[in-house]
């Protein structure tokens, strides 16, 4: 699926609509992990097939990159980079980066958040877009990074700990780590 191209981080654009309606799709229909948050947070109307859909797609994009900035957050919600991970026009993944924690988040959700679309897993893709957010996440001023993850994760547990990523406890069913976002 990724063809030629090496895949990176790039900002939500709505080049990619017709990749990313395939892979919510697939995130819909993943039996394996339940349905990722973002994909819940998706506007209904940015899903649609129609040609309106293509306009609510780009207000969906406007949001995203909106939410970088404080102006631009919802009630409740810190500033947040999201960020694709794509192989040219293909959608493999999504990260997303919030900019400082809340109490919530300290417990629950940390500084960043990813997903890979279940037809690109176990392909590495997940372990490279962490260590590729991790600069950016440096450049926002994170010097070391709350990762929560489900203590039955065996894979996203993988990911943290091949970035480096030092177990810190375990609250409820969730185990937190610490990564740190430059080298030491
Ligand atoms: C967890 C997830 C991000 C992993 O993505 P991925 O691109 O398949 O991960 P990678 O290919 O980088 O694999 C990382 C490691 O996990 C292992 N792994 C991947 N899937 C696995 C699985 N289902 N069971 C056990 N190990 C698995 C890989 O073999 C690899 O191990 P290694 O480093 O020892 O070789 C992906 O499955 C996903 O998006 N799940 C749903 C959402 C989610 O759980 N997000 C993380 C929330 S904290």
């Amino acid at each position: 699926m990724e063809g030629l191209s090496r895949p990176e981080l790039i900002d939500p654009t709505t080049r990619l609509r017709p990749s990313f309606l395939a892979a919510v799709a697939e995130f819909r229909a993943d039996r394996d992990y339940p349905t990722p948050w973002f994909v819940t947070d998706v506007d209904a109307a940015a899903l649609a097939d129609a040609d309106a859909g293509a306009d609510a797609f780009g207000a969906y994009v406007a949001r995203l990159l909106a939410e970088r900035h404080e102006a631009g957050v919802r009630a409740g919600f810190v500033p947040m980079t999201t960020l694709w991970w794509a192989a040219g026009d293909q959608m493999l993944g999504r990260l997303a980066i919030r900019h400082r924690l809340t109490r919530t988040l300290a417990e629950v959700g940390g500084h960043i958040g990813y997903d890979v679309r279940p037809s690109a897993r176990r392909r590495g893709h997940a372990t490279a877009m962490l260590a590729a957010a991790l600069p950016i996440a440096a450049s926002l001023g994170i010097t070391r990074a709350l990762l929560t993850v489900d203590g039955t994760n065996t894979a996203s547990r993988r990911v943290i700990e091949a970035n480096g990523g030092a177990f810190l406890d375990t609250v409820g069913d969730k185990c937190r780590y610490w990564v740190p976002t430059s080298p030491e």
